[in-house]
């Protein structure tokens, strides 16, 4: 099985994927997740998108495209993938059509998980992520344990992201307006479209994403 979730920064994206692969043992595959693994790592090319990814905006196609192309390259047949965070303009998708019949693969279901922007401004700057195991937490809604140990690993320290803040986050919903929410469009026209809301508890949203890809 192969799918996309699709949605505005903060839809619950990763959060749902990361069950997904717990569950169904597909394989998660967030550029977001690549870029910032990259610029840790201090390569040239994390150096280059560092402050492009601070202010909001879109890292060149090429980059991500190059990046997904590699990951559906190294994993052998018979894997199901959840792509999270792409594609996330035209070009991204036409490119994803391409890369998957390259490799015989077809795109199942694409979920768009609909949240309305206030909500999305609060679950960005209230999120803080594991920096061991990658397991995301809110200051509200799912906090960091009293113990201050990550509830999957044991870790004590987390992080919170460069472009969490609230300037940022409304130039990334603006990018997602104008550049990625054509594709919801794009994938009604084809048939994979299955619109969700994303809004109540993470396992409200949980059910509804398995119920969109066929339980
Ligand atoms: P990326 O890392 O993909 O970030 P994003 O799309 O902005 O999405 P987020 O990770 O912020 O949100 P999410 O939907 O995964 O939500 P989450 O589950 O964490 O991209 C970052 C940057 O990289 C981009 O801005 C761009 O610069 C670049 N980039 C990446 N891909 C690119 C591409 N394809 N092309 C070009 N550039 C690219 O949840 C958020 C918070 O809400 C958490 O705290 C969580 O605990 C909480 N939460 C989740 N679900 C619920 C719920 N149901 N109720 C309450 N709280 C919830």
């Amino acid at each position: 099985m192969n799918i996309i979730l699709l949605g505005p920064p903060g839809a619950g994206k990763g959060t749902q994927a990361r069950t997904l692969v717990e569950e169904r043992g597909l394989v998660q595959l967030s550029t977001g997740d690549m870029l910032r693994a990259a610029k840790s790592s201090g390569t040239e090319m994390g150096n280059r998108v560092a402050d492009v990814m601070a202010r909001g905006d879109l890292v060149t196609d090429e980059i991500v495209i190059g990046l997904i192309g590699e990951q559906i390259e190294a994993h052998g047949a018979g894997t199901g993938f959840i792509f999270d965070g792409f594609p996330r303009t035209l070009a991204q998708a036409d490119a994803l059509t391409e890369l998957l019949d390259k490799h015989g693969r077809t795109l199942d279901a694409v979920v768009e998980m609909k949240v309305d922007d206030e909500a999305l401004i609060a679950r960005v700057t209230g999120r803080a992520t594991c920096a061991n195991c990658g397991e995301v937490y809110h200051d509200v809604t799912k906090p960091i344990p009293a113990d201050g140990k990550c509830v999957k690993c044991g870790h004590t320290e987390f992080t919170r992201r460069a472009d969490d803040n609230e300037s940022s986050m409304r130039n990334r919903l603006m990018t997602y307006y104008r550049e990625t929410s054509p594709l919801i469009g794009y994938y009604y026209a084809n048939g994979k479209l299955r619109s969700i809301d994303g809004l109540g508890a993470i396992d409200e949203v949980k059910a509804r994403v398995a119920e969109a890809i066929g339980g």
